[in-house]
């Protein structure tokens, strides 16, 4: 066990975490960050919190893992129901009237910090069940969790994993293996997973509807509207951004509208 972090330490650290990936460590939260870089110098052998950052600073991999580290990847399958019906009741049939009349048939969709994949393969359970056949979809997923991406991408889940997912969608996306459940490929084609850091541009464009929720929880405001106004480019014309329930845009300088519908609010690029 090293000691904790000393005050020059813990803003070392937290300077270069918020610079590399917009996470933002406070006073509050700096037993996070003590316990996460303690398994980490255990992991590597590295003796010292100092020797663990000049090793970060000159070792691009190493700081990929670090990032790895300090995140929190709590997910859950059809997390906050209310948005999955939103989307059942209102974003899809809304979207399929707007692509019907400029005679488009595809839905882009991305899942912004997917952690595991739960996210994701809940929207396309969702949009197999309910898009019309004459449409189809691609999810995007991204995280800097490259441990969480190899998760979402194998596509395999212990059974505690899978309580949220309704019985039918279950027996329909998925097989049941000795130790838990593997998505089957018909679903796991419609998900590609990627490397992505939300500080950066993403290239993406033209998406329909971005998910990123419990993700800026852990940014400051700086950070979340740096973040806000890149979705803003990668959305097209009449489309959706889903938060988490505990996040808002409230008081923030962003071009989105809130949009409040009978099941949830969120937020809309009406341009
Ligand atoms: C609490 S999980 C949320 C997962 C899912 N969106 C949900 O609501 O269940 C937060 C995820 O955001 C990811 N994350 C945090 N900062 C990020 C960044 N700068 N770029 C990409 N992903 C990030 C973390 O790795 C983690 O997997």
């Amino acid at each position: 066990m090293i000691d904790l972090l000393s005050d020059e330490e813990f803003d070392l650290f937290r300077t270069v975490i918020y610079k590399e990936c917009g996470i933002s460590f406070s006073d509050t939260n700096r037993s996070i960050l003590d316990s996460r870089l303690n398994d980490r110098l255990r992991e590597t052998g590295i003796p010292t919190v100092r020797d663990y950052y000049n090793k970060i600073i000159a070792d691009d991999e190493e700081m990929k893992v670090m990032l790895d580290t300090i995140t929190t990847n709590l997910t859950r399958f059809f997390r906050n129901q209310s948005h999955f019906d939103t989307l059942s009741n209102y974003i899809i049939p809304e979207l399929v009237n707007y692509k019907k009349s400029r005679g488009e048939t595809n839905i882009n969709v991305w899942s912004a910090g997917c952690s595991t994949g739960e996210e994701p393969y809940s929207i396309a359970m969702l949009l197999k069940d309910i898009l019309p056949s004459s449409f189809t979809f691609k999810i995007i997923a991204s995280d800097l969790s490259l441990k969480s991406l190899m998760i979402g991408q194998s596509g395999f889940y212990v059974k505690s994993r899978v309580t949220g997912i309704p019985d039918n969608y279950l027996k329909r996306f998925f097989d049941e293996t000795n130790d838990g459940y593997q998505a089957k490929k018909e679903l796991m084609s419609t998900v590609q997973f990627d490397y992505h850091n939300l500080k950066h541009d993403s290239g993406l464009r033209n998406l329909d509807i971005i998910f990123c929720r419990n993700v800026l929880i852990y940014f400051d405001e700086a950070a979340q509207l740096e973040v806000v106004n890149r979705f803003w480019d990668a959305l097209a014309s009449k489309s959706y951004l889903f938060i988490g329930h505990s996040e808002s845009l409230f008081g923030m300088k962003t071009k989105f509208q809130f949009l409040k519908t009978n099941w949830a609010c969120l937020y809309q690029k009406n341009v």
